[in-house]
Order: structure tokens, then sequence, then C-alpha cells
């Protein structure tokens, strides 16, 4: 189980972001956690319970035949009695465990869901119907643990029944041979006892089949991840060009989430970028900017084409390599359970790094706000960070990406929930900080991303126009439209 554990961690790190946006974290979890609980278990206990129920049924039958021949045909022959009652009762209680299990993954799903988002339950005043759908599934439960319970709780008592059925024979028998005296009172005596234990074994390995059965249902779920298809490290077969002129650059790119090649988003994407440039990604919704920025990073990889970093398609890099050449925010923040420090130390685990924290986090104006608060840099965020406020969260993540310090800074929306004169500050700060290195930026708010060397603005999964803040205004075309929208109410209605 410890290796297993390991493996499937280790599993999470190779299969291809679409594994992720296929299944959901419940499933996953509920894999990694319960299935391997249950297998965990049932190869510490009932391993053990198989061994000692083999060697009870053997020994005692041993016994009982060192006594007498003709008393142990009739206590075994009890023995195919007991097995119909197993095979006909346990199968129907399994099947309510299955029930069972099922209703449990459930429940746990519903109370997730709305303990995480009851702010929102609450604003909509959804508290009753999330209490209804609860008790519904809460009673679906409740049946089928009530009717598993009862059937599996059946077995008990009829084994005993059986196992009684046996002794009195045993009883009768032996009383006649003790009258015959071809036998002593001890050894009859001893002889019940023996047929006493003699059932356990067989009930205990009727339960056994039970656990057993659902741990392998546990296993198949576990080495269904395991057998998932690894991420394709395969070289794209495309010659590098020495010295090429570009940091970056996208050739001919196709892509699309979907499988094979038909609906792309991209289907003909073309942009380069030089060494040192501020890149702004602009455009509506949908556009396809976090898109770019996914293969970028090769959290996808092209259906067509060639993303290329220095001259080098990025498919002939290994991920590792490609990525620390990168440092990126997005639109998510994700901060863990720790302190403002180490949260801004997770970018760079160099000992160097230690004394650059505080000067990241004034570039990125976290040090402001950190001041203020009663234990500093030592406060402890809590799992979503909600004792801090969402900008405040985003200031974190991009002190985060400073301490990088990497050839190439990609902030997707980082400032989003910041004020536009932090925003500003921000912009500002990371042109010092990154000077000559290459950044993209993606925004919605037009107005920070003025003095970008280069803005991309995009639409329906391609270019549609490049070029400076005032070359794109004097065309009036798409950019000057929404730079335009956002300032004026008039192009709105
Ligand atoms: N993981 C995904 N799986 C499938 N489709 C996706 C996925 N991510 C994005 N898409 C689709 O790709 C398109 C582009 O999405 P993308 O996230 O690149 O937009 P965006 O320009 O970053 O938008 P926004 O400004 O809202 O962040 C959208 O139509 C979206 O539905
Ligand atoms: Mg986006």
């Amino acid at each position: 189980v410890y290796e297993l554990r390991r493996d499937l961690k280790g599993k999470m790190n190779t299969v291809p972001m679409e594994y992720f946006d296929t299944h959901s974290n419940g499933d996953v979890m509920s894999r990694a956690v319960n299935d391997m609980d249950n297998i965990s278990n049932t190869l510490q206990q009932s391993l053990t319970q198989l061994v000692t129920s083999i060697v009870t049924f053997f020994g005692v039958l041993y016994m009982m035949l060192t006594i007498s021949w003709q008393l142990t045909l009739v206590a075994v022959a009890t023995v195919p009695l007991s097995l119909i009652v197993v095979g006909i009762v346990a199968p129907k209680s399994q099947r309510f465990f299955a029930s069972q299990q099922k209703s449990l993954g459930l429940l746990n799903n519903q109370i997730e869901e709305t303990y995480s988002g009851h702010v929102v339950v609450k604003s909509f005043n959804r508290e009753a119907a999330s209490i209804e759908t609860f008790e519904k599934e809460n009673e679906v439960l409740f049946k089928s643990s009530w009717k598993a319970q009862f059937i599996s709780g059946l077995i008990m008592p009829l084994m005993n029944f059986i196992k009684n059925l046996g002794y009195i024979f045993v009883a009768v028998l032996g009383g006649i041979m003790v009258a015959n005296k071809s036998m002593t009172l001890g050894n009859v005596q001893a002889f019940l006892q023996y047929t006493n234990q003699f059932s356990q074994p067989i009930t205990q390995l009727a339960n056994l089949m039970n656990t057993i059965q659902s741990t392998v249902a546990s296993a198949e779920r576990v080495f269904e991840v395991l057998d998932e298809k690894d991420m394709d490290n395969s070289p794209s077969g495309i010659e590098p060009i020495p010295n090429s002129p570009y940091k970056i650059s996208f050739d001919h790119v196709q892509f699309g989430y979907g499988e094979g090649t038909d609906d792309l988003l991209m289907k003909d994407f073309n942009l380069d970028v030089k060494e040192g440039q501020m890149v702004a990604i602009v455009g509506p919704t949908g556009a396809g900017k976090s898109t770019l920025i996914n293969l970028l990073e090769r959290f996808y990889d092209v259906k067509g084409g060639s993303i290329k970093f220095n001259g080098t398609d990025t498919r002939d890099f290994s991920r590792e390599e490609l990525r620390s050449h990168f440092a990126m925010v997005l639109q998510d923040t994700w901060l863990f359970n720790g302190s403002i420090y180490d949260n801004i130390k997770y970018g760079n685990e160099k000992k160097e790094a230690d004394d650059f924290v505080v000067e990241a986090a004034v570039a990125a104006h976290v040090d402001d706000f950190v001041r203020k608060l009663p234990h500093g840099y030592d406060t402890i965020l809590n799992e979503d960070a909600s004792n801090i406020s969402q900008g405040q969260r985003q200031l974190i993540t991009i002190a985060r990406a400073f301490l990088v310090d990497p050839e190439v800074l990609i902030l997707d929306e980082a400032t989003s929930s910041v004020d536009t004169r932090t925003e500003v500050l921000i912009q500002k700060a990371m042109r010092k900080l990154l000077q000559g290195r290459t950044s993209f930026v993606v925004a919605h708010r037009l107005s920070t991303i003025r003095d970008a060397d280069n803005i991309i603005v995009m639409d329906k999964g391609s270019v549609v126009e490049t070029g400076t803040h005032d070359e794109l205004m004097e065309k009036a075309g798409f950019y000057a439209d929404l730079y335009n929208s956002q300032f004026s109410e008039e192009s709105v209605s």
C-alpha cells in the first residue's frame, strides 16, 4: 500500500492535463483516500484473519479426527449447510453494501459542495433546498445501510442455528457411545468444544469473501488511474533554429481542447516575441488568451505547427526544464496553508532567495499590507486564505513569481482583483525588476497595459491585430473599439 500510494501520487504528475479536465476532484480524491484505505485495511486485518481461520479449521478438524472419526463425520456434515446459507445471504447484503458506498460518496459530495459554497447558498436563500437535498440523500444512505446491516446480520444467527444442530447430533451420538462404553465422557466433552469452534472459521471465511470482493472493486478503481495514458514525451522532429532572433515564436499553431483536429480553437496561430519585450494579450472573454499560455508552458501540446523557445521546439525540452525558464501567475490564486513568508518563498527553494523575499514583496506591494498585520510575514494563511482579501492574495502570488526571477514572466489576469492604481504600480515595478526579461501580460483593463511593447489582440482563437497602443488606436479597429468601450458609456449601449 505504501508503494501503491507513492505510485498514485507520482501518476498524478505524469497524466496529461486533460485528465484533470475530465475527472472530478472528488472522484480522484476518493480513489486516492477511500479506496486506498479499503485495500490497506483488507491487507492488514483480513489477511491475518484468513491465515487464522484456515489454521483453526484444519487444526480443529485434526483434533476431532484423533478423538473419533464417526463424530467428525457428523460435525463435518454441517459444513455444506453453512456454505449454502452464506452463499444465499452474502451476495444479497453485498449488493446493499455497494449501494451504501455509492450513496455515501454522493452525500460527501453534497456536503462538500454546500459547505465550500455556503456564502452563495445563503445569499440565494437556498438553505432549505440544500437541506432537503441532503435529507433525501441521507434517507437513501440510511435505507441501503439498514438493509445491508440487517441482511448481513442474519448470517450470524443462521450459522449459530446450524452449528447447534450439529452440536445436538454430536451430543446424542456421543451419549450413545458413552452408554456403549466405546468412548469416555471426557472425550465427548472435548469433542463438543471442538464442534463449537469448528463453525467459527467457516463464518469468518464467508465474511472475508465479502471483504475481498469489495477490495477487488477498490483495487480496480486505483489501477484504473495507474493505467491512464501518460503525457506524450515524444520529440517534435523539428530542427532547431540556431541563433533564433526570437525568444518565443508560435509557428502555424493549431490547437483545440477536444479530441482530434476538428473543432479547433486555434486554426493557424502565429506570434513572434523578441527577448526583453513586454507583450500584452488582450481580447474578449473566451478568446483563447489563457489557452495561449497553457500552450507556452506545455500544459497541453499543440495539434499542429510548433512553438519554439530560443529557436528550439518546446517539445524537445523536458517539461521541467522548459518550465524552469518561466514563472507564472494565474487567474486563480493558489496559496497553501502556511505563513505569508513561506508562500512567497515557494517560488524559489534556494537558500540565497531568503534575502530577496522582502524585496519581492515590496515590488509586488505585498509589504504595505503585511506590515500592518499583527504577525507580519509570519501570518498563517488558512486553507482558502480567507483571512486576507482577494486582491492581497493576488499580490502574494505576484511576489512569489518575482522571487523566481525567471527568463519569462507570465501574468494571466494576475491583477484583476487589485485596484487600478496598484496595478499600474506593479507593472512599473515589474518593468524595473525584469529589465531585459520577456513577459506576457493578459489584462482586461486596457489602461494598465498601454505601455506594452507589443499588444496582441485576440478574438476567437486567432490574432486579429498587433501593434503598440498608439498604432492600434490609429487603426480604429477591434482594439480601439475595445479600448473606447471601457471609457465611454455610449459604445456599450
Ligand atoms: N480545459 C478546457 N477544456 C475545454 N475547453 C476549454 C478549456 N479551457 C478553455 N476552454 C475553451 O477554450 C476557449 C478559450 O478559453 P480561454 O481560457 O483561453 O479564454 P480566455 O481568453 O483566457 O478568457 P478569459 O478572458 O475569460 O480568461 C473557451 O471557449 C473555453 O470554453
Ligand atoms: Mg483566461
